[in-house]
């Protein structure tokens, strides 16, 4: 498999519940020590990981990697797309360049690591997808309009994709993820980033076409197509509460 943000956080997670479970993993993010340490934690799992430290946003280098993973290991069975970036502020206040560049590592990083690996997939008669995103991308919330609207188009992505591939043997995922906490405390607002990760290989084992994360978010997801004014409501109540504190 290969999981892309896999030097830190949820992605680094994944590789390492992946590979307690046997699976070979390619891992993929831009900083090349990290990557090396989570290669060594899967070793020590008794499983074999490969660190290729790169840019999702380099097309060239996307493409190159995939052709790497396929020369070592023959085939990629399951590809996670963790990798992610964000910024917080005002829509009003938001520098384009940085909105541009947000969308290029939570959006198309994912689209080109799809149109890399689906070729392999389709050749194979099978295969999973799962891209990674957020519950913003279901419902925007104040301050994070940015980062709500790369996700909801990776949301947009993701759907399509599940339907274009319908028949091949190739399944999709889209995780919608609340709020994440490293350790391993999980609650109704916030999981852990190890329940979060162990969840996602649970639906990487029986593939579902959607997880929600954390009770919250689904409280959010399920209020919002009822009672979205409502919502509105809550969040902004919410972020005033969060300023004053
Ligand atoms: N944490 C949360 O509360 C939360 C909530 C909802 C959704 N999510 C989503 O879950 C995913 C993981 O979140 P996280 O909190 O674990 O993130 P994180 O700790 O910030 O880690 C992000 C990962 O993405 C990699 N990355 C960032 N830009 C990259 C680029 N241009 N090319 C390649 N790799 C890149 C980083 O590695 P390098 O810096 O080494 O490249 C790192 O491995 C993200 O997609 C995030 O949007 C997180």
């Amino acid at each position: 498999m290969v999981v892309t943000g896999a030097s830190r956080g949820l992605g680094r997670q994944i590789a390492l519940a992946c590979a307690g479970r046997g699976a070979r993993v390619g891992l993929l993010a831009r900083s090349a020590e990290p990557l090396q340490e989570v290669a060594a934690a899967v070793a020590a799992l008794g499983s074999d990981a490969r660190a290729w430290p790169m840019d999702v946003r380099d097309a060239a280098a996307v493409r190159a990697t995939v052709d790497e993973v396929i020369a070592r290991w023959g085939r990629i069975d399951v590809l996670v797309n963790a990798a992610g970036a964000k910024i917080e502020g005002p829509v009003e206040q938001a520098d384009p360049d940085d909105v541009r560049r947000l969308f290029e590592v939570n959006c198309l990083g994912p689209m080109t690591l799809c149109q890399a690996v689906l070729p392999h997939m389709r050749r194979q008669g099978c295969g999973h997808v799962v891209n990674v995103s957020s519950v913003l991308g279901k419902r925007a919330t104040p301050m994070r309009g940015a980062y709500a609207a790369s996700k909801a188009a990776l949301n947009a992505l993701t759907d399509a994709l599940r339907t274009e591939v319908r028949g091949t043997g190739i399944r999709v995922t889209l995780v919608c993820s609340g709020r994440l906490a490293p350790g391993s405390t999980n609650g109704l607002l916030v999981s852990s980033e190890q329940g979060a990760a162990e969840r996602i290989v649970r639906c990487i084992e029986r593939p579902s076409r959607e997880v929600v994360l954390t009770a919250a978010a689904r409280v959010l997801v399920g209020l919002n197509v009822l009672m979205p004014g409502v919502v509105d409501w809550i969040v902004t109540r919410w972020r005033t509460g969060e300023e004053r504190s």
